[in-house]
């Protein structure tokens, strides 16, 4: 198994490329089954979890070339992201089998798309996950509004639409990026008119509803809270880029903030990460557009502590939340950082402890005393984005830091070493000693 290694204490300076958002192209990956014609979709990162989106979706029949190549294995990346071809014809199978869904939640968003396209879906359910329960009950609600029948069978979800979805007025009694998704795209091929209400407004969410409308979907209201669909009798091809990822940008401003640096992080969108911003501003770091993306400085002397709160978007996001917390453990003064979206998301808190952070939990809460001086530690990476704020910590720690588990970074983070390394971070990966 890898780990990653790094000598902290350098300061950031250069640029970062920013790659497509994982959670934009996974969605895009699972829209490829509404259609029989080619979706081909740019900007793609080179990610594990995209790796197992292509094969569950190659085990439903659809056929997908990757940078030209009929798909076995990994898309290679160019720079610029990855391509990636699909056609799904025919659909082979309507079973997303359980040894690929419990590797990645996502999994769960083809079963919109394989009800709407063909009547029937079997999916595994998710299962336990690090963060929490994290149900998919409001995916099941808003497919049974729109007609489909759902049964719970033997460790999978059953939903069968013999005669086809219909539209229907569906009010989400929570904010859910997946069930938004998953339900926008089961309402194109619906009969008749949809809405969305209490929808999710991630840009992700608009990035998936842009490339529908290409595909000839009807969709309103993209980034509100009330997205209203008319179902069309048949889906089109069409070519799509991947936004930019919000969360790999936000992460790497963090990265020059707590190393007080400066980066240019090419291609990030400040449109699409104001609430970040705006704590990053309170904090003293500096953050402006570029023509080519966005600056982000610290200069004069150690950050200030913010409260932060996560919330749906356009509030602060949770994929940003175990990040924050490294930066705020370096801070002059203290954080209170909730986090309202998920329980159980502050797996990070013991390992950035055991770097010097003076952290303490309250429900859902964590008190954040920030030090002038973190120090490098062994420390194992528990989800994606707990990782990736011990690789945070360990680049302003004193001394070495070993991360272990890195599997879970190289689910969400594209190239993160090289990426680091161009701009001065002293960071390796190797082969853990056995
Ligand atoms: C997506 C993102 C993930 C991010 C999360 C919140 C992808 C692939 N993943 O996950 O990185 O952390 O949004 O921004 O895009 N819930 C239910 N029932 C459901 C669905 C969700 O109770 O049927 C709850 C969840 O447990 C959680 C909250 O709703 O407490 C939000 O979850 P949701 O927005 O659905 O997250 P995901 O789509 O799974």
């Amino acid at each position: 198994m890898d780990q990653i290694v790094i000598h902290g204490g350098r300061r950031l300076v250069g640029e970062i490329p920013i790659s497509g958002a994982k959670n934009a192209a996974l969605p895009l990956m699972a829209a490829s089954l509404l259609t029989a014609d080619t979706l081909s979709l740019s900007n793609v990162p080179y990610l594990a979890d995209i790796t197992t989106m292509a094969h569950l979706l190659a085990q439903h029949g659809v056929v997908l070339h990757m940078n030209g190549n009929a798909e076995n294995g990994s898309p290679e990346n160019s720079g610029h992201g990855g391509v990636i071809d699909m056609r799904a014809e025919t659909i082979s199978s309507v079973v997303a089998p359980y040894d690929l869904v419990r590797k990645m939640r996502a999994s769960v968003l083809v079963l919109g798309p394989l009800v709407a396209r063909v009547g029937e879906a079997k999916v595994s359910l998710p299962g336990g996950c690090a963060i929490g329960t994290r149900p998919v009950d409001l995916h099941l609600q808003g497919l049974e509004r729109l007609g489909a029948e759902i049964r719970l069978e033997e460790g999978y979800i059953h939903a069968l639409a013999p005669r086809g979805l219909t539209g229907a007025k569906v009010v989400f009694p929570q904010v859910s990026v997946g069930a938004t998704e998953d339900l926008l795209m089961a309402a194109c091929l619906a009969k008749g008119e949809t809405q969305l209400l209490n929808a999710a407004r991630e840009p992700e969410i608009v990035d998936l509803g842009e490339c529908l409308i290409k595909m000839g979907a009807e969709i309103e209201g993209l980034g509100t809270d009330r997205i209203t669909i008319r179902g069309v009798a048949k889906l089109n091809g069409a070519a799509h880029a991947v936004v930019a990822d919000r969360i790999e940008t936000g992460t790497y401003a963090i990265a020059a903030a707590i190393t007080g640096g400066t980066l240019e992080l090419i291609g990030g969108r400040a449109d699409h990460l104001a609430a970040v911003i705006k704590v990053l501003n309170e904090a003293g770091v500096t953050v402006e557009e570029t023509p080519r993306g966005i600056k982000v400085q610290r200069s004069n002397g150690p950050v200030r502590g913010v409260d932060v709160m996560t919330e749906p978007y356009p509030g602060f996001p949770t994929d940003l939340q175990a990040q924050i917390m490294a930066l705020m453990s370096t801070a002059e003064g203290a954080a209170m950082i909730t986090e309202s979206i998920f329980e159980n998301r502050f797996m990070h808190v013991p390992e950035l402890t055991r770097m010097g952070a003076n952290l303490n939990v309250h429900g859902a809460s964590a008190m954040v005393r920030g030090r002038p001086q973190l120090t490098g530690a062994e420390v194992m990476a528990t989800d994606l984005r707990a990782s990736v704020s011990l690789v945070l910590a360990g680049l302003a720690a004193e001394g070495e830091t070993v991360l272990n588990r890195v599997y879970h970074l190289d689910r969400g983070y594209e190239h993160l070493e090289q990426k680091l390394a161009a701009c001065g971070a002293d960071i390796a990966r190797r082969r853990a000693p056995v």
